[in-house]
Parts: C-alpha cells; structure tokens; sequence
C-alpha cells in the first residue's frame, strides 16, 4: 500500500504536465481526491491492514494526500497566471503605432460666442443664463409687453400652458437678473430662443441669442453706443463705420438698432446690404423705466442700457457664410474649416 500511495505522487506529476486548463484540472482533482477518487479507492482498504501498520500508513497518506493537494492547488495558480497573462497579451494595444487623428474642433457658433463673452469680460461684464422654458410673465409681462402685442402671436411663440411658453429671445432674463441682485449689473446672457418659424437660410425655429443688460445710476445712452461701438470694431474688425437707427421694442426707449457698414462691399452698396451700404446685427436701447420698475428698482434712482443680438447673424456675417441650415446640419465638410 505504501508503494501505491507513492506510486500514486508520480502519476500525478505525470499527469499534471500534460493538463492545460482549469476543466481538465478540476477532473484531476476528482480523480484523485474525489469521493470516487484514487487516493479514497487505497484508504478505504487501510481496514484489511494489520493493526500495528496503520498509523504508520494512515500518517503517510495524509502527507500525500497534501501533497497532492498542493501539487493540484499550484497548478491551478498557474494556469490562472497563464490566462491572465495571455488577455493582457490579447488586448495590448501598441500606443506608439501611428495613425491619422482627426482632431475635434470649436463649432462657428462657439468660435463666435467665445470672442463675444471675451470683449464683454474684457469690460467687467458676467455670463449669467436663464430657462428656456420661461413663464408668460418674465418673457412678455415684464418686459412691458402687454396681453394683445402682435409678438405673442400663437404664430410666433410656443406656448406649453396659457402661462408658460419656450422663451422667444434672451430678454427674460433681464427680469430675472435684477430681482436677484444689487445694481450695478452688468451681465450678457448667451441662450437658445424658440419661435414657430418654418426653417429657411435666415430662419430657424431654434435659434441663440446673446442678450446685455447694463443697470447703474447715471448710465445714458452715450454709455450704450459706445459700448456696442468698441463691441462692433472687436468682433468686425477695427475699420467697420457703425450707424444706429432709431427703431422700437417695448422694453426699451429709447430703442434703436445697430448697423455696420457692409463686410462685402465696404458700404459701396451691394446684394448682401440690399444695396444700402449698412447691414443690421443688433437691437438695443435705454432700459424702459417699467422694466425697471418690474425688476424691482425705483426708475428714478437707476438707468440702463440693453442690447440683443442673433448668434446665428453674427456667426453668418462674420464667417460670410449665406445659408444658416450650415450651421445646424453638422457636416464635416463646413465644419472643418473653421
Ligand atoms: N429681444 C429682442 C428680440 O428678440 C432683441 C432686443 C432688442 C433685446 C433690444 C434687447 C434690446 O435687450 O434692448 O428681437
């Protein structure tokens, strides 16, 4: 017996070289140590021993039965090494290999909107934002348009309830900012606007506009022109002529509009300004003493100028782009050179 517990190591040396995985481990492992196993087939026969050889016997095949156990339990850790080591090798991936990277780039319309924050930080304005989903009151009331102006238009807005629509520009937040701070206020506020336009080259039933609001005591109209004036040359360059023309909008008197001279044809006249020299990018106007009032100042006390303008014009103009489905349709071909 004892010949056969020893016999019974070498045997499974053997065996052991030629298992590859865990499967054929685990059916070695019954084979010798299982309740049908080898090494369980000799015990059981320990019975038919004399008496005296038994401890003798019993201790030498517990030390085998060890052995076996660590041989088995050593094995199964090297298989285990050998699998990890063969997925690492599987999904090495060569960093160094070299390949074509087409790298990511800024959208026109954050080109553009980034150059205008820029200029308006340069001048101590903040960035502050507002819902799209806006109430009745901070998108008309407020801003001293009354229930039966054209601008609420069921053609124009969508409205969600009788009292809560998609904002249709900036302006809301205008309210917004003055109820929640102190004047002076000198904010712009860059956003997504909805209108229930049909979508063509200068239309598009969602749009950006960039609003700005400017509140203090003393600030008059030569506050604004000279604002929108250095803003113009910054973001057209620094030769642009800028005209303003009297123009009208309920929350602002009073209102004006502003143009530069034509970035095609240089004020000459030609298809783009319609032949006028001028072409329109923003509206604007000394803060109406309601607007006021509504974002909870004394009129009295505080003036202010505020101005909006169209991302999407701004961005067209600059890059003398026609057609402003480009800028929505994402295709790579435009995209890329900007
Ligand atoms: N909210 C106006 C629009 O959507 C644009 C505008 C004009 C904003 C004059 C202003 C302003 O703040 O003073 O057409």
């Amino acid at each position: 017996m004892k010949e056969e517990l020893i016999a019974l190591k070498s045997e499974l040396a053997e065996l052991l070289e030629r298992v590859n995985d865990l499967v054929e481990l685990n059916d070695l492992r019954a084979k010798f140590l299982g309740k049908k196993g080898k090494l369980t087939a000799i015990l059981r026969r320990m019975g038919e021993l004399p008496q005296e050889e038994r401890p003798f016997l019993g201790q030498l095949a517990n030390k085998i039965k060890e052995e076996i156990e660590f041989a088995i339990e050593e094995k199964n850790e090297k298989i285990k090494e050998r699998i990890k080591k063969d997925r690492l090798e599987k999904e090495k991936i060569d960093v160094t290999v070299p390949t074509k990277v087409i790298l990511g780039h800024r959208h026109p319309l954050s080109i553009v909107l980034n150059d205008i924050i820029d200029f308006f930080y340069g001048l101590g304005y903040e960035v502050v934002e507002g819902p799209e989903v806006e109430w009745d009151y901070y998108n008309f009331e407020a801003l001293n348009i009354p229930k039966d102006h054209p601008a609420r238009d069921l053609q124009d807005t969508f409205y969600i309830t009788d009292e809560i629509l998609l904002r249709t520009h900036t302006s809301p937040v205008q309210i917004r900012t003055m109820e929640r701070n102190k004047p002076p206020i000198k904010v712009i506020v860059p956003g997504r606007v909805f209108r229930s336009d049909a979508v063509d080259a200068t239309h598009s039933p969602v749009f950006h506009q960039v609003e700005g609001l400017v509140i203090g005591e003393d600030i008059t109209m030569a506050d604004l022109k000279g604002t929108l004036t250095a803003f113009a040359k910054a973001i057209f360059g620094e030769e642009r002529r800028t005209r303003f023309r009297p123009s009208f909008f309920p929350f602002t008197e009073p209102s004006a509009e502003m143009d530069i001279s034509c970035i095609s044809c240089n004020g000459k006249g030609c298809r783009l300004c319609s032949y006028t020299g001028w072409i329109e990018i923003l509206g604007c106007g000394m803060v109406h003493p309601n607007v006021i009032k509504n974002g909870g100042y004394d009129p009295e006390k505080f003036s202010g100028f505020a101005f909006g303008m169209g991302l999407e014009r701004i961005a067209l103009l600059k890059y003398n782009i026609d057609d402003m489905r480009l800028l929505f349709e994402n295709d790579l071909r435009f995209l890329s050179q900007f």
